[in-house]
């Protein structure tokens, strides 16, 4: 099985709230489908999520009870974007059930520490493809929290144990810094924890859940003895060989045991 992470910056337009990439998701989905290759799902929020999660500052859990309203709105967003994206699935022909973490899943401090996989043992078993994606969830210690697409793709993998994790984003993999704000950012096909150390920190979009960098720590944490890829899913095919085992251009994420 390959654990695939569409990335909030592939489904969406980050930069505009509630804007979804209809036409890129419905390539991707015709892609994982044709690679005919097991999969699981998780995919970001984009401007579903993080805009109103920024301006309701839901990452640092309950203060004020006007927070509740950003609570309820970003939940309904995140499941709108989740079904977009499962239709896309299904039209590609692929048999799958969305699997929201705010009614399985517990945080405690902004950490995932709960998610009942038995249901989703069930539905591979059965061979539907589980999807499940970045949400508002309860936190034991803050009362509510943000779990990111990416936590959950360390979960997963932890109990699945994946032929291979594949992240697609809108660049090529991880670089030297920001490609979108430097034309002369080299890609780094090799990242470890020291590559993160040295990358200088810049984020263009309102993103709660740390970005590039957060991403590369949950990827170094679940990289363990595994392969994980970073690659772009913007460009045509390359989720496509990426799932069949062809080499592709992207980062490899080199985990630390
Ligand atoms: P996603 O939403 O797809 O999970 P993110 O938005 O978290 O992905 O990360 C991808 C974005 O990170 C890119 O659009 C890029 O502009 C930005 N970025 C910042 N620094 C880097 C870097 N060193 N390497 C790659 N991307 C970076
Ligand atoms: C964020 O999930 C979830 C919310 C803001 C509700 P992700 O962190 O996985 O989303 P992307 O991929 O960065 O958009």
């Amino acid at each position: 099985m390959i654990l695939v992470k569409l990335g909030g910056s592939v489904i969406t337009d980050k930069g505009r709230y509630r804007t979804f990439d209809k036409a890129n998701v419905e390539r991707l989905a015709k892609e994982i489908a044709r690679s005919k290759v097991p999969v699981m799902i998780v995919h970001g929020a984009g401007s579903f999520g993080h805009v109103l999660a920024k301006k309701y500052h839901l990452k640092d859990g309950f203060s004020d009870e006007k927070q509740l309203k950003g609570v309820s709105q970003v939940s309904l967003d995140v499941r709108d974007l989740d079904l977009r994206v499962l239709g896309a699935l299904q039209s590609a022909g692929l048999n799958c059930v969305s699997i929201p973490p705010s009614a399985c899943c517990l945080m405690d401090d902004g950490k995932l520490t709960s998610f009942d996989l038995e249901i989703v043992h069930h539905y591979l078993d059965l061979g539907i493809v589980p999807v499940t994606f970045g949400d508002v969830v309860l936190d034991m210690k803050k009362g509510f929290g943000i779990c990111s697409g990416d936590q959950l793709m360390a979960w997963l993998a932890d109990e699945f144990d994946p032929e291979r994790i594949v992240f697609c984003t809108d660049v090529d993999g991880i670089f030297s810094s920001d490609p979108h704000l430097n034309d002369d950012a080299s890609m780094i096909e090799e990242v470890d924890r020291s590559v993160l150390a040295r990358l200088p920190r810049s984020e263009r979009w309102a993103d709660v859940t740390g970005s590039i960098y957060g991403k590369i720590e949950s990827i170094l944490d679940l990289a363990k003895g595994r392969e994980a890829m970073v690659i772009n899913g913007r460009v045509r095919g390359r989720l496509e060989r990426a799932l069949r085992g062809e080499a592709v251009k992207g980062s490899r994420v080199i985990g630390d045991g």
